[in-house]
């Protein structure tokens, strides 16, 4: 799509536009064309060649210069993304060629069957199969009209879909345009699935837990809910995907020819791929016998898990459009495609008891503890209900046989009950109108399904707040995880955040378990921590809604802690990401007189609260827009200092494996991470002393 040299050009121009703040109408073009090179960069190629402030800063740029010239404003800019207004519910639309669903099949016979049939059906032996991920998310129908994005529907009943035009310009990985006509066409449907990454999926229900909302079942479900939300800006920060598997329709202008691509299912994608849509081009195989295709299919299901986002299956697809028109279809599926289904990730199971646990902010969340079952791997006996309003939709009870399913690394969830098992036995699962931790009344906040309790003191909630204070994403206080907080505290030796610093060592001399050497370790821990930056104490105090990345947004704007106890929400919003729910909940806190005792406490501790050179993102160091993974033992660092390195030199650390990763590096006795690096294909593998050159730190001659 892009010329190295176009990139690079485009690259400066994006640079030299930031120094510049140019917002005249001469700029506007060039904006647009920058913006829309480094989604496609971002989207496609999974590649950053902004950082995020220089991305917002050029967004908002275009925004100023279109606010100063709105006679300039076409419907392909890539700020009308962001929609005015929220739509009341979306209309029906009739798709242009009804939205028809796959056949099934589970195992090899299946497959040597349905090739069989194919063969009768097109009258040849040699029939050449595509096959790709089957993705697990939302289906969506787009069309162009004139090289513009013109509709965006819902699957629906497959003839009528819903009109979700507004909410997929949000999906950034879909083009708004695109230079069709310049091979005839005058109008072109596209059909794919919207997904959520994985890792986002995470992220983004960790900070929902953390702020006391109940989590997104599944990312299936995260991506079909988002989908059809009605506030736009809402589904950015949800990280929603498109992936296009199939061109459905298109009409040719007057006298043109067809493109050649438009033969093939498989140069179809590729051709879409070339022209910027997501289509999966990398992920397309093309096999000539189906014993090919099913030594895949088990390949591929068995590191179905490495992918960024859910798979369910596979497609194999008749990869001729002739033979596919010679075929046909049913009224429910075509012919000459078929999906190969995973084994399922559910089981059933009997929900024996609900447990209510009291979280960090009050927040009283149902457990459920069922007959414990293996499922992908792992034995599930306890399973997460979120809130209330979760037990009352499934109508679920005690002594319900129910559906359990679990998804990769996604944490296990009831799907439904199965009611026509009950015998009546059953009984109703009734929540507790006081804490059970403390007793104190649980009051209902408002727009939240969760019961909290609002009592401070409540000492689960205590606890659960030194438990995060110490945490290894807060102030990453080793060997100070849940047992030896909970004991701790239970003994009086730590009654509150800042009492860390003021543990009376002597009482723990002697205590089972806390010999000479581990208490040493210990009193170096909690000595090292004290050195920790600011985000890392601002993450660790448990402000309600600030996660990690909203925490280095804080830290970096202060000289020091206390500097909050001046801003109100006006100022705190001009921060970046930093919305009016967050900026009250910051204002609350450091309003809050224990809170401030508290870090005047910390202070005395020796804690730092200076933000010094360690809190600012660095963005222009040598690492900069490349993501790191290191796995297996190395031998001129410590991990953790060549975490740092690569923090310090501007890159960013992944946690796992993806396609988002650009750099594994490798040590002694490197395990799966290696393997699954190598499949996958995309990543670049270093030793340790390749990485020491590429961070600058000396050079290869
Ligand atoms: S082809 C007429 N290809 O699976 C052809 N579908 O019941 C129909 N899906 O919800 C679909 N990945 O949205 C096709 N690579 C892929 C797919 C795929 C996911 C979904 C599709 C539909 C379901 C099929």
């Amino acid at each position: 799509m892009y010329t190295a040299a176009q990139q690079k050009q485009l690259h400066e121009q994006a640079k030299h536009l930031l120094s510049t703040h140019d917002t005249s109408a001469q700029a506007i073009p060039l904006l647009r064309e920058v913006i829309n090179y480094a989604d496609w960069k971002y989207y496609i190629q999974s590649e950053s060649v902004l950082s995020d402030a220089e991305y917002d800063g050029l967004y908002k740029q275009l925004r100023l210069a279109e606010d100063q010239h709105p006679h300039l404003i076409t419907p392909s800019s890539p700020t009308p993304r962001v929609a005015h207004g929220l739509s009341e519910r979306f209309p029906a639309v009739s798709h242009l060629v009804p939205m028809l669903s796959l056949d099934n099949t589970y195992n090899a016979d299946d497959l040597t069957d349905w090739d069989r049939k194919c063969r009768e059906l097109a009258q040849t032996d040699t029939i050449t199969y595509c096959v790709e991920p089957k993705y697990d998310g939302a289906s969506i129908s787009i069309v162009y009209d004139a090289d513009q994005l013109t509709r965006g529907a819902t699957r629906g009943d497959g003839v009528m879909g819903e009109d979700i035009t507004i909410n997929t310009r949000q999906i950034k990985s879909i083009p708004l345009a695109a230079p069709l006509s310049t091979y005839g066409i005058s109008q072109l449907e596209v059909r794919g699935e919207v997904v959520i990454h994985k890792q986002f999926f995470e992220d983004y229900n960790k900070q929902r837990i953390a702020d006391g909302l109940a989590p997104l079942a599944n990312p299936r479900n995260a991506a079909s809910g988002t989908l059809r939300i009605l506030d736009p800006s809402e589904i950015r920060k949800r990280g929603l995907n498109a992936i296009l598997y199939s061109i459905s329709h298109y009409t040719l202008a007057p006298g043109a020819p067809r493109p050649q691509a438009l033969s093939t299912h498989y140069d179809s994608l590729q051709w879409l791929y070339q022209l910027g849509f997501p289509a999966p081009a990398q992920q397309m195989k093309v096999f000539t016998h189906i014993d090919q295709v099913i030594q895949y299919c088990a390949d591929f299901e068995a590191q179905r898990d490495s992918l960024p986002y859910e798979v369910d299956g596979l497609v194999i697809k008749v990869n001729d459009y002739a033979l596919q028109d010679k075929m046909g279809m049913t009224s429910h599926h075509p012919r000459w495609a078929v999906a190969y289904k995973f084994k399922a990730r559910q089981a059933t199971s009997i929900l024996r008891r609900v447990d209510f646990q009291v979280g960090r902010v009050g927040a009283v969340t149902p457990v459920a503890k069922i007959d414990p079952v293996h499922i992908g791997g792992v034995t599930v006996s306890s399973v997460s209900l979120f809130n209330e309003d979760v037990i009352r939709e499934k109508d679920l009870r005690i002594g319900d046989t129910v559906i359990v399913e679990r998804a990769g690394d996604v944490i296990p969830y009831i799907v439904r009950s199965l009611p026509d098992l009950r015998t009546g036995t059953e009984l109703p699962i009734v929540f507790p109108t006081d804490c059970p931790a403390c007793s104190s009344a649980l009051e209902k906040v408002q727009d939240e399904a969760a019961w909290r309790c609002i009592n401070i003191n409540c000492p689960v909630q205590v606890v659960e707040r030194i438990i995060h204070f110490a945490s290894k994403d807060a102030m990453d206080i080793r060997s100070m995880g849940n047992a030896n907080v909970q004991k701790f505290h239970d003994m009086g030796l730590l009654p509150d955040i800042p009492g860390m610093y003021h543990i009376p060592w002597q009482q723990v001399k002697g205590m089972e378990g806390f010999g000479e050497k581990s208490i040493a370790n210990l009193i170096q821990a909690i000595e090292q921590s004290k050195t920790q930056p600011l985000h890392r104490l601002i993450y660790g105090l448990g402000i309600r809604h600030v996660g990690e990345t909203t925490a280095k947004t804080l830290a970096s704007a202060v000289a020091h802690i206390t500097d909050f106890y001046d801003w109100d929400t006006e100022k705190l919003t001009t921060l970046p990401d930093i919305g009016p729910k967050v900026a009250t909940a910051v204002v609350d806190f450091f309003a809050r007189p224990q809170n401030r005792q508290m870090i005047e406490k910390l202070d005395a501790a020796g804690v730092n609260l200076i933000n010094d050179h360690r809190s600012q993102p660095t963005t222009d160091g040598a690492l900069a827009g490349k993501t790191f993974l290191f796995t297996g033992t190395l031998s001129q660092f410590k991990r953790s200092d060549a975490e740092q390195l690569v923090e310090a030199r501007g890159g960013t650390l992944l946690s796992g494996v993806s396609s988002k990763l650009h750099y594994l590096i490798v040590g002694t006795d490197a395990g799966s991470k290696l393997e699954k690096a190598k499949k996958l294909g995309t990543v670049n593998i270093l030793t340790e002393q390749e990485f020491v050159v590429l961070t600058g730190m000396i050079s290869n001659e």
